[in-house]
């Protein structure tokens, strides 16, 4: 019997995003390249963890994904509809599909709108729903994400900040849009709260089949949350595929490093440490070949001359040219 393939809900196709930046008084401007040639699939009810180090390009990813931000170049395709040759009606269709989840609970809610409102008010703009059915669909929404009845007209101020990203959650989710993109929505939030904000996301998937792209530097979570996981390194991916593929058997020496630098991983990982050294190169000044040459151990003329292709190994896609080499 062959499977029947399940439709993606979310594809990213070559997506790449370049920013223009000033170098400064005289010195003109120059081109930051935050997110190169990024492909990837999720279907329905599937969480895509993204990992890797600040300045990666995930957040740039994010505002791509959420339509905040046109690409550079590549697609975009949510429900398989290619969002750069929809028609208005469709874009306009298509945006509330794809809602986004903030890092910071404290600077995402308008502190001028009562819970109540900032809930309603998709459901105001979207549908043709009458005001006591937008309150009652409201309502039930905050009892699903944990907030009491009489939050309902409380202000962002008068709550701490995992009940604040309950609101960003319950928010997010008034539309039932078949992705959310989570922005590390537990990394602002006290240890003991990230937990429960983390099993609520876990929660609402399993009631409303929602797919997630879930940001995070917490590789510990991402094993926690994720159905597959892309590791980005200076804007491009250099490992993807099944969480328990690349957890069991990190091949990429930036994510065997990365995962070295997590206690909680490090014992799936029987191979030797590998110790993360150097900064991120600057991205006005980027490294030719592979953008991991300076700080990889293993790196050779080879490296910092060509960039390494994204090709299948061993269950995942992997960029390296020694890969095999390094594993033999
Ligand atoms: N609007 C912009 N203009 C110029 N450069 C930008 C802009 N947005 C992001 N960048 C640059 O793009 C790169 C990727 O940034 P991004 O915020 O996507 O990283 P990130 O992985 O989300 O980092 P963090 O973990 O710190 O949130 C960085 O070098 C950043 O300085
Ligand atoms: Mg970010």
């Amino acid at each position: 019997m062959s499977e029947q393939a399940v439709p993606n809900i979310l594809e990213a196709r070559h997506l790449s995003r370049h920013y223009s930046v000033s170098r400064g008084f005289l010195r003109g401007h120059a081109t930051v390249k935050a997110l190169n040639q990024v492909s990837f699939s999720l279907q329905p009810g599937k969480t895509l963890a993204v990992v890797g180090e600040s300045g990666c390009g995930k957040s740039t990813l994010a505002r791509q994904l959420t339509l905040i931000e046109e690409p550079s170049s590549g697609e975009l395709l949510i429900d398989g509809i290619n969002i750069a040759s929809a028609s208005r009606e469709q874009l306009k269709a298509l945006r509330p599909r794809v809602q986004m989840v903030f890092q910071n609970p404290y600077a995402s809610l308008n502190p001028r709108k009562q819970v109540g409102v900032m809930l309603t008010e998709p459901l105001q703009l979207n549908t043709g729903m009458t005001a006591a059915e937008r309150e009652a669909a409201a309502r039930s929404m905050m009892q699903r994400v944990g907030l009491r009845p009489e939050h309902y007209h409380r202000y962002p101020h008068m709550f701490s900040g995992g009940q604040r990203q309950r609101i960003a959650v319950a928010r997010a989710m008034m539309l039932k849009p078949e992705v959310v993109v989570a922005d590390e929505p537990t990394s602002a939030l006290d240890v003991s709260i990230q937990a429960q904000i983390l099993n609520l996301f876990m929660d609402l998937q399993q009631e409303l089949n929602t797919a997630y792209v879930f940001i995070s530097h917490n590789l510990a979570v991402v094993e926690h949350i994720a159905d597959d996981v892309m590791v980005m390194y200076f804007g491009s991916t250099v490992e993807s595929g099944p969480k328990d593929v690349i957890f069991s058997r990190p091949l990429h020496p930036y994510t065997r490093a990365l995962m070295s630098a997590t206690p909680a991983i490090h014992k799936h990982d029987r191979q030797a440490k590998i110790k993360l050294v150097g900064e991120l190169p600057s991205p006005l000044n980027p490294p030719t070949g592979c953008a991991f040459n300076t700080r990889c151990p293993h790196a050779t003329e080879q490296c910092r001359s060509t960039v390494p292709e994204l090709r299948p190994l061993e269950g995942r896609l992997i960029a390296c040219h020694r890969i095999e080499e390094i594993h033999a």
